[in-house]
């Protein structure tokens, strides 16, 4: 199922201005149920809630602010996780997950780790000073007539604009970029990395395939993405690549594991790049 909806996904940011209906609630309930105790492949679990609003406006009285972004949402998901590194990622992975198990009840999502009201949202939800809330998303149904803000803000991201296979995939090192047809049984779990969402649509990700068959993801940092933010937002973008790799191998039926390879032999050339975990067929 997971191919499909991830080939048919895309932001959503205008909304139709109705209420979720009772059977989509109560499956996207038991989706943000088994969100809350899903674990990424670092092993780590963040915390999720739903936030029914009408206007932006919980039944607290309280204004979810998106500086105009999104329209006509019937809520929110916020979500809340450690400030550490595997957190992110992990954070990025689970979110991930939801947001397509949503997609096939027909609800859209969008990946806001920006422009949302941070300030409001950390007063009421944040607890410890050690977590933070990454992301949130609105969610309810498309509305397929796309408003202004919707254009611009994919005009702007260049969101239509995803990089070729061979500019995000190398075979062995990063000097040698791979061609879709030596992928082999690899074609379409990179091909779902490749149509993700990322921050900015930066796509931050890539992978080297070695000649053992195992796939090593790194991010490629973007210099002062983050900047005014208190944590890296691209490490989101990193957990959902291998969300959309890992589905897809659970799909055609390909099966291993997530490791962390202490010594990994794959030069790296810049500094801003950084390795994060392998994958490793079962033998
Ligand atoms: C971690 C993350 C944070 C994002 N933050 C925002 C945001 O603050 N505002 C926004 O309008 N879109 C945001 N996006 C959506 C991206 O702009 C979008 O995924 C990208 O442009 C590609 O478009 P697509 O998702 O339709 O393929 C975010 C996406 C990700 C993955």
């Amino acid at each position: 199922m997971y191919i499909n909806l991830i080939e048919n996904r895309r932001s959503v940011r205008s909304f139709k201005n109705v209420p979720i209906v009772e059977n989509d609630l109560t499956l996207m309930n038991d989706y943000l149920s088994e969100l809350n105790q899903s674990q990424g492949p670092f092993g780590r679990r963040g915390e999720f809630k739903y936030i029914a609003v009408s206007n932006h406006i919980n039944s607290e009285g309280q204004k979810i602010g998106t500086y105009g972004v999104i329209r006509n949402p019937a809520g929110y998901i916020v979500g809340i996780t450690k400030n550490e590194r595997d957190f992110l990622i992990d954070f990025g992975y689970t979110f991930e997950k939801f947001m397509l198990q949503v997609l096939s009840l027909g609800l859209g999502t969008c990946w806001l780790g920006g422009t949302f009201d941070r300030k409001m949202l950390t007063e009421k939800f944040e607890k410890h000073s050690s977590h933070i809330i990454p992301a949130i998303s609105p969610i309810g149904y498309h509305d397929e007539k796309p408003s202004l803000i919707e254009k611009t803000m994919r005009k702007i991201a260049n969101s239509d604009q995803k990089m070729a296979f061979e500019e995000v995939f190398y075979l062995e090192n990063f000097e040698t970029p791979l061609v879709k047809s030596d992928a082999g049984i690899y074609e379409i779990p990179l091909e779902m990395v490749r149509i993700g969402p990322s921050a900015s649509n930066k796509q931050p990700w890539r992978l080297v395939l070695d000649r053992e068959n195992r796939v090593h993801f790194f991010l490629s940092h973007t210099p002062n993405y983050s900047g005014k933010l208190m944590f890296d937002m691209q490490y989101l973008d990193i957990g959902i690549a291998m969300f959309h790799f890992q589905s897809a191998l659970d799909e055609i039926g390909i099966k291993g594991d997530w490791c962390v390879i202490e010594g990994l032999q794959v030069p790296i050339d810049e500094p801003t790049t950084e390795y994060i975990m392998s994958w490793k067929i079962e033998d």
